[in-house]
């Protein structure tokens, strides 16, 4: 008796906290020698977007995949959702699958229908007999078909992923993500490769999405400008340390770490190409 309430207290305290993760004093390193990461402490509140903008190299993808579970910490706490992220801890397994994660390389395969991609992202409730020989059932197909329409890809669902546009494979990627059911999605430079109109595109259907579904959104750049179009709080990672911390509302930067800089003189020192 005594123990379902504590669960029930938990579930009820999740539901009305605002915090989804939380990283104190994190530092992470491949070697354990070098550290890639070092003193990364962040709050990220739900139904926030958040973005994380840094060079080539400062650390924006382990970052990523400390929030997942793929790495573990070498020191410091990592907590999403107030539980500890490991990939091969079973206590975190039904979490994952809140964990929309879309890796920089996509993680489509090729060879393999836009429609079965999708699919993909639930696998975790299926029978692992059934999902081995593509037994989808019924209702898993209705949900992708319905997902496949809200990506805009309702016509290529038959498609090879290989034949795709980039663009298009990003809208596959969103679906299989969106098809988890998650309460967050981690996206790892998704936009980085594109032309600049279909670049918005995805971030316009990112956003929107979002919006609907109440989702948190934590999305990795190395362009400031897209981070400060799209994103309500902007982390700013470089050589592996968290510099800078704005919060964003329109064109104004509020709530603002480091004295009284313009958006405009933002953007040209965190760029990459600061010309532009
Ligand atoms: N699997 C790995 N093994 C060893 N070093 C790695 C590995 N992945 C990344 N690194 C190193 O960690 C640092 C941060 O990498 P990463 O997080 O991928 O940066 P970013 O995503 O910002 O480009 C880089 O110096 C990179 O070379
Ligand atoms: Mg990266």
């Amino acid at each position: 008796m005594k123990q379902t309430m504590i669960k029930q207290f938990n579930s009820l305290s999740q539901l009305f906290t605002k915090n989804i993760i939380q990283m104190n004093d994190v530092w992470a390193s491949y070697d354990s020698k070098n550290y890639v990461l070092k003193e990364i402490t962040l709050s990220i509140d739900r139904g926030v977007n958040y973005a994380i903008v840094g060079q080539s190299g400062s650390g924006k993808s382990t970052l990523l995949k400390l929030i997942n579970g793929m790495m573990l910490p070498s020191k410091g706490v990592v907590k999403f959702d107030y539980q500890t992220p490991n990939m091969t801890d079973k206590k975190f397994k039904p979490m994952l699958s809140k964990i929309g994660y879309i890796p920089q390389s996509l993680g489509l395969i090729k060879n393999v229908s836009v429609l079965e991609n999708i699919l993909i992202g639930s696998l975790p409730r299926i029978n692992s007999i059934k999902s081995l020989f593509k037994m989808f059932p019924e209702n898993e197909l209705q949900e992708a078909e319905r997902i496949l329409k809200l990506v805009g890809l309702e016509d290529k669902a038959s498609r090879k992923a290989y034949m795709l546009s980039g663009g298009e494979k990003r809208r596959v990627a969103i679906a299989r993500a969106l098809m988890q059911k998650p309460d967050i999605l981690l996206a790892d430079e998704i936009v980085s490769e594109l032309d600049h109109v279909t670049a918005n595109e995805i971030m316009d259907l990112i956003s929107d999405t979002k919006r609907r579904l109440n989702l948190t959104a934590v999305m990795v750049h190395h362009d400031m400008r897209m981070a400060l179009e799209y994103a309500d709080r902007v982390a700013v990672i470089k050589e592996g340390q968290k510099i800078l911390e704005i919060g964003v509302e329109g064109s104004k930067i509020v709530d603002f770490q480091t004295g009284n800089m313009t958006q405009q003189e933002i953007t040209e020192l965190y760029s990459d190409d600061p010309k532009k």
